[in-house]
């Protein structure tokens, strides 16, 4: 298997470069035609496979895909979920290669080369391994495990429509496992298996002051200014020791165990080397925690994005009336997005001077995700790394999100695993996104392992 694949590997990555070429960015309402493309582009190489049944299955946002082999009912089944929309490309001027044309370039981190392209890592490469790893695993008739794959195009923009999808085919998505490859692993010499995964609260604010921008000449000093009333709120959100000052923020978070967490900084972690690939010359953060755990087990609230007043050339002397900022929260174990976004709002709220009106939006949110250790998925999970990667995993958190998960265990009682090969350097969502092709390869052959090994423990 491991020769096939070696020897296949120019193949899948022209393939792979097709893939990557179709600008499937789901955000953007000009990219429709392109979402379609992509969906049936990945559903003719489902099928090309070997896979039974591959079908685009339409919602009312972007397609989602599902295919399946059933080889035998009485074997255990592995439910694929990942998806092939991609975060918009944007700032493209900083990209030192067009967005849409991957291109392989060698970096330290990457002495095999590294495809640049948006959507490399997250989530099109990574999704390609599995249509791959089921090709190999048919060809050689090693396919152990029923398998059932579930492409969605709205990962990115808070899988509203894949919610309801999963509701409505629960007898369709029937399965033992999910297994997803959408995180990271920490190095290519250190594999990993993330436990978990945050949750997310996403807001919109907007504060006005006066009914019309004003003379910040004839006015400026007596009307309050709204950028700067906001800017106060958003500064007020922390105290000093970096703690979120939203009234009942902390009320449900789980505290880690000294042991949880000493078992969580025993993963190798270099600050010194964390601080030099982001060009900081200081770390911060909450009081109390080391840097991997603000990055994973603890919560946090950030501006995403804050507007208003003239931002065109030159000057322009205004007091603007309105201000505006994108406010998203992190979640952790027992955080929920819905309590979380109603104490946000209902703290804004509290904290506006009276010179000032107020309203606040929630967006999507997503639950916070816990991976058990003990269960036989990710004992699989651990094992096939194991194998592959010839050295023991270390199990981490994740800090990203991926808002489904949580769903997918409430409407269908499933676990899923995290099984990503990214890193978190590979500059997801950022100018420059690109994927190991070491990683893609080592994906490709850990992942027939996983479905070895779930076997196995499945009996
Ligand atoms: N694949 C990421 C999440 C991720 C990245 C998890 C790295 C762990 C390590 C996913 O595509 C993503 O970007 N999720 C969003 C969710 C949002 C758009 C609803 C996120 O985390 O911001
Ligand atoms: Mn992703
Ligand atoms: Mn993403």
């Amino acid at each position: 298997m491991k020769d096939f694949i070696a020897s296949n590997k120019q193949r899948y990555l022209d393939e792979l470069f097709d893939f990557l070429r179709i600008p499937s960015v789901s955000a953007d309402s000009k990219h429709i035609p392109d979402m379609i493309n992509a969906a049936e582009w990945v559903k003719d190489k489902l099928l090309a496979a070997g896979l039974d049944k591959a079908e685009v299955c339409p919602t009312e946002g972007h397609p989602i895909v599902f295919a399946e082999k059933i080889i035998d009912p009485s074997l255990p089944t592995i439910l694929v979920y990942g998806h092939y929309d991609v975060q918009p490309a944007d700032p493209v001027e900083l990209w030192n290669s067009p967005p849409f044309e991957p291109t392989v370039v060698i970096t330290p981190s990457h002495p095999q080369g590294a495809i640049f392209a948006r959507g490399a890592c997250d989530d099109k490469g990574q999704i390609y391994m599995h249509v791959k790893a089921i090709e190999a695993m048919i060809l050689h008739n090693e396919l152990t495990c029923n398998v059932k794959v579930m492409f969605e195009g709205e990962e990115e923009v808070g899988s509203e429509n894949l919610g309801t999808f999963v509701k409505n085919n629960k007898e369709k998505l029937k399965a033992d496992i999910i297994l997803i490859s959408d995180t990271s692993i920490i190095g290519n010499d250190i594999p990993s298996v993330e436990t978990g995964l945050r949750g997310l609260a996403y807001m919109e604010v907007e504060v006005e002051a006066a009914n019309r921008d004003l003379h910040s000449g004839v006015y400026g000093g007596a009307v309050a200014n709204p950028i700067n009333v906001l800017s106060q709120m958003i500064a007020s959100m922390h105290d000093a020791d970096g703690k979120i000052t939203v009234k009942g923020f902390y009320d449900k978070v789980v505290e880690l165990s000294q042991v949880e967490r000493d078992e969580l900084e025993a993963a190798p972690f270099d600050l010194e080397e964390y601080k030099k690939d982001l060009s900081i010359a200081e770390v911060t953060g909450e009081k109390g925690y080391t840097t991997r755990e603000r990055a994973a087990i603890r919560p946090t609230l950030d501006v995403n994005g804050i507007w208003g007043g003239y931002t065109g050339e030159g000057s322009k002397t205004v007091l603007p009336s309105k201000a505006f900022a994108k406010i998203s929260m992190r979640l952790v174990p027992d955080q929920d997005w819905e309590e979380i976004s109603d104490l946000f709002m209902t703290h804004f709220k509290a904290i506006a001077p009276p010179t000032v009106k107020v309203s606040v939006k929630k967006h999507h949110g997503g639950q916070p995700y816990v991976t058990p250790t003990d269960s036989i998925g990710y004992k699989a999970a651990f094992m096939a790394m194991e194998e592959s990667f010839d050295k023991k995993p270390v199990p981490t958190r994740g800090g990203g999100s991926i808002p489904i998960v949580a769903l997918f265990e409430q409407e269908l009682g499933l676990k899923s695993i995290l099984f990503g090969f990214g890193l978190d350097s590979d500059a997801l969502h950022s100018p420059n996104e690109h994927y190991g092709i070491f990683n893609f390869i080592k994906g490709i052959e850990t992942i027939p392992l996983f479905y070895k090994h779930f076997r196995e423990l499945s009996k």
